[in-house]
């Protein structure tokens, strides 16, 4: 009978150790037994960047990147951006299973009805300069929320964690529409609870002198489905920093705004900005050739934006049902220019021995920027529009950590490369520095 065990033989002393096997995994903690002698700290594992490491258990949302197969809760991310709303897929995520109509109904409620911010929210937005991106104004505003909720402290009481989770997903569209406002010199126009969650977002951005203003249901529904597709997505950079920051024991406001800064990167969320200036800087499709050139000689410099991903190793299946919403949203808002370069650029990389060999396929951003430009949003919101829905996502992985008893403080190894131990030297006796 095989066991579910790896036997170990250090080299060093010849001694054999019999480490568990579980969940695919063993712990890193039990290499800690394996020493050269009693002075021997143990040895750890090294793990740049997590690329073999589970940092926690999680029943929330499922990849399997070499199939390209995405799942919340275990249902298929293609049958709810068909068939579901964001709202009953932010409850979902949240309680782990699909609402009765009475729970979805009270939920929505709840949301719908926590989307107004403090007044002194909007006097602390004004505080920022007209050229301020965004996300910037994002990432802080929902840090200042902690200084509005002290109760949110209280995060081991699970009544406070959801009245918490909320205010953070009820409030985060308000605050996003805010940014976009302060960047446009645009007053801020306040929520309206009768819409539905994205209906008042929408109107939120793009109410100007009127009050009969009323959003297109295409794009109403188009944002929606994206708003699903951006809600998890497991221990990515942005998540891993809530869990991180969270584990403190901190409350959410302080964790999710350090999920809004990791999501800001180029490599993250900013990457659908990113795919914009880049498709812009191509310009034209008979310019494709050359770009890819300078990808594929310029040693990591210049990317292919939108393209690559961590986990999944063929085509994202978020970028499938994007390709759909897009011709959906283009039916409306008549085709964005971008997206015969885009299209071009697709063919020409999938078919490209560089791409080919390292499994690289669109992902998700490859296409969401060109949708939210036909939407009439500048690519500076762009990141804001994918932290609005990970909110949710961000919410369920940081409570599923606080109620996780093997979880504690994060806190990783280091190997240390530094100088050896040496006395400090007086200002008047340092060596000038070396030429
Ligand atoms: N263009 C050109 N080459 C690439 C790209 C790209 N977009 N992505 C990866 N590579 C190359 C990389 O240079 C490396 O080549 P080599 O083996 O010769 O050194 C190889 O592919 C493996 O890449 P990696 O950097 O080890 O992969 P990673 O898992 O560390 O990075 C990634 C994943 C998403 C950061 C990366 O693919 C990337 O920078 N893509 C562009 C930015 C982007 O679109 N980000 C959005 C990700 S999806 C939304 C989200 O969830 O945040």
């Amino acid at each position: 009978m095989p066991k579910d065990t790896l036997t170990i033989t250090d080299n060093r002393t010849g001694k054999t150790y019999e480490v568990p096997i579980e969940n695919g995994c063993i712990r890193t903690h039990a290499l800690r037994q394996i020493k050269t002698g009693d002075d021997d700290f143990g040895l750890m594992g090294y793990d740049p960047a997590f690329l073999n490491t589970a940092n926690c258990k999680s029943a929330i949302t499922f990849i399997d990147g070499d199939k390209g197969i995405l799942e919340y809760r275990g249902y298929p991310i293609e049958q709810l951006a068909e068939k579901s709303s964001f709202l009953e897929v932010a409850y979902l995520l949240l309680n782990g299973e699909l609402p009765q109509q009475k729970d979805l109904d009270q939920f929505t409620h709840l949301v719908t009805h926590h989307t107004l911010v403090h007044e002194n929210i909007k006097s602390f937005m004004d505080g920022f300069r007209y050229d301020a991106h965004p996300m910037s104004m994002l990432a802080s505003t929902v840090a200042a929320l902690s200084a509005f909720y002290p109760d949110a402290k209280h995060t081991r009481d699970e009544r406070s964690r959801r009245i918490q989770i909320t205010r953070l997903i009820a409030k985060m569209p308000t605050i996003a529409a805010f940014s976009y406002r302060h960047t446009m010199g645009l007053p801020y126009i306040y929520p309206d609870n009768d819409l539905s969650y994205v209906a008042n977002f929408l109107t939120m951005i793009k109410r100007i002198g009127t009050t009969t203003y009323k959003v297109h249901p295409v794009l109403e529904k188009a944002l929606d489905v994206l708003f699903i597709l951006h809600a998890d997505h497991e221990q990515n950079c942005s998540t891993t920093s809530v869990r991180t920051v969270g584990s403190s024991e901190v409350d959410p406001y302080s964790a999710v705004s350090a999920g809004v800064g990791a999501l800001y990167g180029p490599l993250h969320g900013g990457a659908n900005e990113a795919v914009l200036r880049m498709l812009r800087e191509i310009g034209h499709i008979s310019k494709i050739p050359d770009f890819i050139k300078q990808v594929k000689g310029g040693e990591g410099e210049k990317k292919l934006m939108g393209f690559g991903h961590r986990v999944y190793k063929s085509y994202d299946p978020r970028a499938k049902v994007i390709k759909r919403v897009a011709d959906e949203v283009f039916e409306v808002t008549g085709k964005n220019p971008l997206l015969e370069i885009a299209l071009e650029l697709e063919r020409i990389a999938l078919e490209d021995e560089y791409f080919v060999k390292r499994k690289l396929y669109p992902n998700v951003d490859f296409y969401s920027g060109l949708i939210y430009e036909a939407m009439g949003f500048q690519a500076e919101m762009f990141p804001v529009l994918f932290a609005i829905p990970r909110t949710v996502g961000w919410c369920a992985q940081w409570e599923e950590m606080v109620k996780d008893s093997e979880q504690k403080i994060a806190r990783p190894r280091q190997v240390y490369t530094g100088s050896g131990r040496r006395e400090y030297v007086a200002m008047d006796k340092r060596p000038a520095p070396q030429k």
